[in-house]
């Protein structure tokens, strides 16, 4: 091999080893306790009711919670592939798994940093209590409404009154920790009337306050004010580089989107996270993504519907 075939070589193996994702979302359930009719896990759930069967056309895997072994897997691979931020949510309610905040635990202890987002609807005065302890980097309530009536319309199945408890003493708990403490406010059109209410009530009770851009799923909900609407991102996409997410089984998927297994690039129980993130689909993937503008016709089936980029 000449010089330049080399330098050219290595500037290719770098190149490769800065763009490898340093965060991931962890699935520690895809199961829910509620049914928010703008999120895919929601939907299932309502059709569940309707129909007696989880099974439909967004998402149709199976329902399961991560266990310990799983954990311990995944865990290890993430220290030896350099992840040094984990978020423990991806579909369902995290909470819901009674060992989310174990694993908290150890990758805070790993020195990783650690986020969730929470419905807040299932904590106990146990789980506040421990995961105050791990003092974890963020916790984000997903709380759309600032009154009863609004917030059951949007969060079906969950109290105002118990998550708005639920984040007072999720903020006392944590009081003179560096835990950073959301409201995360999703303004659709029932409920975007209701945004300065829940900002001063974020307040009063010591929550960082924000408005999340609404991701369309559903033209019904789209809120009025063009401000609360998501923005889309240029294509191709660059979050491939950035993030990967494990569903609870240990399967690994490319994208927050993939909510139903479409691109799964192995299961981690059978493989190193390395050998799969060099394995021939997972490349496939990135170039078909990469691409895109030169061949569209090439883009993998998840991105045509995403929700982020355009
Ligand atoms: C799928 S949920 C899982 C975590 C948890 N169950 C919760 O509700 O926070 C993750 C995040 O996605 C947000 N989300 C769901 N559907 C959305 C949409 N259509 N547009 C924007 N954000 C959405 C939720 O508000 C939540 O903050
Ligand atoms: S609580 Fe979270 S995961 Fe459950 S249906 Fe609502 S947005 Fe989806």
């Amino acid at each position: 091999m000449n010089l330049s075939k080399v330098k050219q070589a290595v500037q290719t193996m770098l190149k490769k080893k800065q763009t490898k994702p340093t965060q991931v979302i962890l699935e520690t359930t895809n199961r829910c306790n509620l049914n928010c009719p703008f999120c895919l896990v929601g939907m299932q759930n309502e059709l569940q009711k309707k129909h007696g069967n989880t099974a439909h056309e967004l998402m149709s895997r199976e329902m399961g919670t991560m266990s310990m072994e799983t954990f311990d897997r995944v865990r290890k691979e993430l220290k030896i592939f350099g992840i040094k931020k984990v978020y423990l949510h991806f579909q369902g309610e995290p909470f819901l798994n009674k060992l989310t905040p174990d694993f908290a635990e150890q990758l805070k202890s790993d020195g990783m940093y650690v986020g969730v987002f929470t419905n807040g609807q299932a904590f106990t005065d146990k789980m506040i209590n421990k995961i105050a302890n791990v003092e974890i980097d963020l916790i984000r309530f997903s709380v759309d409404g600032a009154s009863e009536e609004t917030y059951g319309v949007n969060r079906v199945g969950g109290k105002f009154s118990n998550v708005l408890k639920n984040m007072e003493k999720v903020s006392a708990a944590h009081k003179g920790k560096k835990t950073r403490i959301e409201w995360q406010f999703l303004p659709l059109k029932n409920n975007e009337h209701e945004v300065e209410t829940a900002r001063s009530l974020a307040k009063q009770i010591s929550v960082h306050f924000f408005t999340k851009g609404f991701r369309e799923t559903d033209p019904n909900l789209t809120p009025t004010n063009k401000e609360y609407r998501s923005k889309f991102m240029k294509k191709p996409c660059k979050d491939i580089y950035k993030q990967l997410g494990f569903y609870w089984n240990g399967d690994v998927v490319p994208c927050c989107y993939d909510v139903d297994g479409k691109e799964v690039m192995g299961n981690i129980m059978n493989h190193d996270l390395e050998n799969i993130w060099n394995n021939s689909k997972y490349n496939k993937f990135r170039k078909d993504v990469d691409e895109y503008l030169k061949q569209p016709e090439k883009e993998p089936d998840i991105c045509k519907t995403c929700l982020r980029w355009r």
